[in-house]
């Protein structure tokens, strides 16, 4: 027999009993973005590999060890698949000049590739949603995204204690982290024997990073670390206080993060990252700040820009956490046959019945009718349809109710003739949604 092929590690099918409710979020986050004025953009999965590098920065985990790039052997490119979307949509706004007359909100979705140790939360292949806002200078628009995913928590049913908290910090502009570099080098080097062997590397090039090691063994020596803070200056700290006055305004709760410096390189000013504990040791279901100079670095004009990613994995993984979503039925009738003229009957019958988007599955096995009932109830459909000889002769069908509602389903069955099926399914659905 021929070895069984299986998914490549981190890279994951997405299986029907799951699909459902990935589009229930699916559409409730697209419906959020439109309300706020976003459009839909879509890039390419495969981008050159020096996009990345310039955009994300050398000296990160993503560029450093955590990217699929290989050579396009008919050209000689060196290609990558894409391990995050800003560095992509910033290349498309200015291939296509799309800020032409004026500002622009964009958004998108779609899968992203890290080759990261897999674990719960943390995949090779994984999906965010994202937004991006170019040419928006002010505070405004960074309290307008997060007003905007706040919205969207309390769509997914995350109130209280199942509500993400917000981490914030600022970064300050380029001139003003040249200063806490050197700080930060200057105090790291004088414990360069504590250092590990990550921000050994790191603190020449990036000492930054260092803030962001997740090794327990460096966390006393990080907390003590110099704060970005008190070398922030008028400027920085007055769009910080802005951010925070209109935050408070709408009583959206946050922390101040001072260690909180992100895993890309592009940022500038206000950084932030929406956490859940309950996800363990990948609790971070949003992430994005201020990206001021990532245009230009690509190749473009100077233009400012604000945005953020959300990860689907870990979003669909909070909400089976809390179960706070209830999805709809994907199925409205199941029609079970006894012998091959009902099967024909079932058939038609479905086939017209389809002009009302009643949702109907026919099975067509040649299975007894136990095994079909069965069938039935793990459809999850809202209804059976037993149609045999009797019914093909009284020209009805008989129907039973599957919802849980229901306990004994055999007592609510009733025979209704095949011209009024629809309408009492219709009926029944309507009643039922109602009484949810
Ligand atoms: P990021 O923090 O690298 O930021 O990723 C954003 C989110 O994607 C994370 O918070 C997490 O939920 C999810 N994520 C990241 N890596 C994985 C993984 N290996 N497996 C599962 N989920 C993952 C960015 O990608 C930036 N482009 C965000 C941004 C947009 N900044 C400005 N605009």
């Amino acid at each position: 027999m021929r070895k069984k092929l299986s998914a490549i590690k981190g890279m994951n099918d997405l299986l029907p009993n799951s699909t459902n409710i990935w589009s229930e979020i699916e559409n409730r986050v697209k419906n959020i973005f439109a309300r706020y004025g976003y459009e839909e953009i879509r890039t390419p999965i495969v981008e050159s590999t020096d996009l990345f590098k310039r955009g994300i920065g050398e000296i990160t985990d993503i560029v450093e060890k955590e990217m699929y790039s290989f050579v396009d052997n008919l050209n000689g490119d060196s290609l990558t698949l894409r391990p995050e979307n800003t560095a992509a949509v910033a290349r498309a706004v200015v291939e296509h000049n799309l800020t032409y007359d004026g500002p622009k909100k964009l958004w998108y979705y779609g899968p992203m590739f890290r080759h990261e140790r897999p674990q719960r939360g943390r995949y090779r292949q994984f999906n965010q949603f994202g937004l991006e806002a170019f040419g928006y200078d002010g505070p405004e628009i960074e309290a307008e995204q997060l007003f905007l995913i706040n919205r969207l928590w309390g769509f997914l049913g995350f109130n209280n204690e199942y509500m993400p908290s917000l981490e914030l910090n600022c970064l300050g502009s380029t001139e003003e982290r040249i200063l806490y570099k050197k700080a930060l080098t200057e105090y790291f080097l004088k414990f360069s024997k504590d250092l590990d062997d990550d921000s050994k590397r790191r603190l020449d090039k990036n000492p930054l990073r260092i803030l962001d090691s997740k090794n327990l063994d460096m966390k006393d020596l990080i907390k003590d670390s110099p704060k970005i803070t008190n070398f922030l200056g008028k400027e920085s700290i007055e769009h910080n206080e802005r951010l925070t006055k209109y935050l408070r305004d709408l009583n959206i709760n946050f922390k101040f993060n001072t260690c909180l410096v992100r895993g890309l390189d592009y940022y500038n000013l206000t950084v932030f990252e929406w956490k859940h504990e309950i996800l363990g040791a990948q609790s971070t279901i949003c992430g994005g700040g201020r990206y001021d100079n990532l245009v230009k670095v690509i190749g473009g004009k100077s233009l400012s820009a604000f945005g953020f990613a959300i990860g689907m994995e870990r979003l669909i993984d909070l909400i089976k956490s809390f179960n706070t979503i209830s999805l709809k039925k994907n199925l409205d009738l199941y029609i079970t046959h006894i012998g091959k003229s009902a099967l024909a009957k079932a058939l038609i019958f479905a086939e017209q019945v389809r002009d009302t988007e009643l949702k109907i599955k026919v099975d067509m096995s040649q299975s007894s009718i136990k095994t079909q009932m069965k069938r039935a109830s793990l459809s999850g459909a809202s209804f059976v349809a037993i149609l045999g000889d009797s019914e093909l002769d009284l020209g009805c069908m008989t129907l039973r109710p599957l919802s849980k509602n229901f306990e004994n389903f055999k007592a609510h069955q009733k025979s209704i003739p095949l011209e009024s099926v629809a309408d009492f399914l219709l009926n029944s659905l309507k009643n039922m949604e109602k009484e949810k």
